[in-house]
């Protein structure tokens, strides 16, 4: 049994493929490297450069790897980005999406897992989001996503197909054994942007936002520790393996961080002050989104180890550091 892991080059597909190789598990990778990079995938793992929704490559590498499950990563992820570019969006996340779910009916794979996003519900107004909660994705990047969630609940009433899709909130930190971590190029995501600032990277950051309803003004989100997310879908891997049904799960530890929290705690373990400026809101920032994940642990026993926004920044920091003697 093989697993298939698209976007394998990436930050969060990346620490799946670590993942599934300590398992002790086949993996294959297939990813364009338009934002992963190949040294991330380790040489031993099979590696196609190449895109998911092209279906005369996934069909050739599903026969060539005896593939059981897909874990399905590859995407583009900027919410701005796809508010100007929503075809593109649509392009590759649902349209390429719909090629690769047709590859896998066809070729009887049985198992996929969907990395879906906190963003398809929008601006909720609760103070923890559970899955049953309406979705109502704002910008094109949730919908994109929406609609390949459809897609697999359709997919999976009329073919011989099971899926989790995980629903992440904000993921962040990187491998505690230092192998792997966000290395994208321009991350415009606020821990990446405050550990490259206490790093020297840029002069200042900025605080998107101080009159939010929020106890102190500033966006609040549920940051994951990545190694966390990932352990959920080990979890989900396992979960549809032994049988179990289709689902649909948040990933987030159901509490949040403020932005000023996330800045304290970044000045505090890098040991830095660096200059903050206070800004007008991003367009489209909810004021809060936070999960409950009371699914994940019921359903696919999954037990957060990293729960702790310090554990999660120097991770990020150490991952930085790392990054910069690799990428000057
Ligand atoms: N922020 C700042 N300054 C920065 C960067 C971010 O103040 O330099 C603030 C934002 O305004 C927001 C919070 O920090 O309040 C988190 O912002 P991120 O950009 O790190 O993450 P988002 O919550 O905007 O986005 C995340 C994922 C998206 C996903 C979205 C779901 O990165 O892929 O959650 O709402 F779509």
């Amino acid at each position: 049994m093989t697993v298939l892991v698209t976007g394998g080059a990436g930050y969060i597909g990346g620490h799946m493929v670590l993942a599934l190789r300590d398992a002790g598990e086949a993996v294959v990778v297939v990813d364009d490297l338009s934002t992963g990079f190949r040294w991330a995938v380790p040489p031993d793992v099979t590696f196609y450069e190449g895109d998911f929704g092209d279906q005369s490559l996934m069909q050739q590498i599903i026969a060539a790897h005896k593939i059981d499950a897909i874990a399905h990563f590859a995407a583009k992820i900027v919410v701005p980005e796809s508010v100007a570019d929503p075809l593109g969006y649509y392009r590759n996340n649902t349209s390429s999406a719909l090629n690769l779910l047709e590859m896998a009916v066809r070729h009887h794979v049985r198992h996929m897992i969907f990395s879906s996003t906190a963003a398809v519900y929008g601006e909720p107004d609760v103070e923890a989001v559970s899955e049953l909660e309406t979705t109502n994705p704002m910008s094109p990047y949730g919908r994109s996503k929406l609609m390949v969630e459809w897609m697999l609940e359709d997919t999976a009433k009329a073919h011989d197909l099971r899926y989790v899709a995980l629903r992440y909130f904000n993921v962040a930190g990187a491998d505690p054994r230092g192998r792997h971590g966000q290395s994208a190029l321009n991350a415009t995501h606020l821990i990446k942007r405050a550990v490259q600032t206490a790093l020297g990277r840029y002069a200042y950051m900025e605080v998107f936002g101080t009159d939010f309803p929020t106890p102190d003004g500033t966006g609040v989100r549920d940051y994951i520790q990545i190694t966390d997310l990932i352990a959920a879908h080990m979890q989900a891997l396992a979960y549809l393996r032994r049988g179990g049904t289709s689902l649909v799960c948040n990933c987030g530890y159901g509490h949040g961080a403020s932005v000023l929290d996330v800045i304290g705690a970044v000045k505090k373990v890098s040991g830095t002050d660096f200059e903050v400026r206070l800004s007008p809101r991003r367009a489209g920032d909810p004021a809060r989104l936070i999960a409950r994940a009371d699914l994940a642990r019921d359903r696919l026993n999954w037990v957060p180890r990293h729960d702790n926004l310090e554990e999660i920044v120097q991770q990020a920091l150490d991952w930085e550091r790392r990054l910069h003697n690799r990428q000057p």
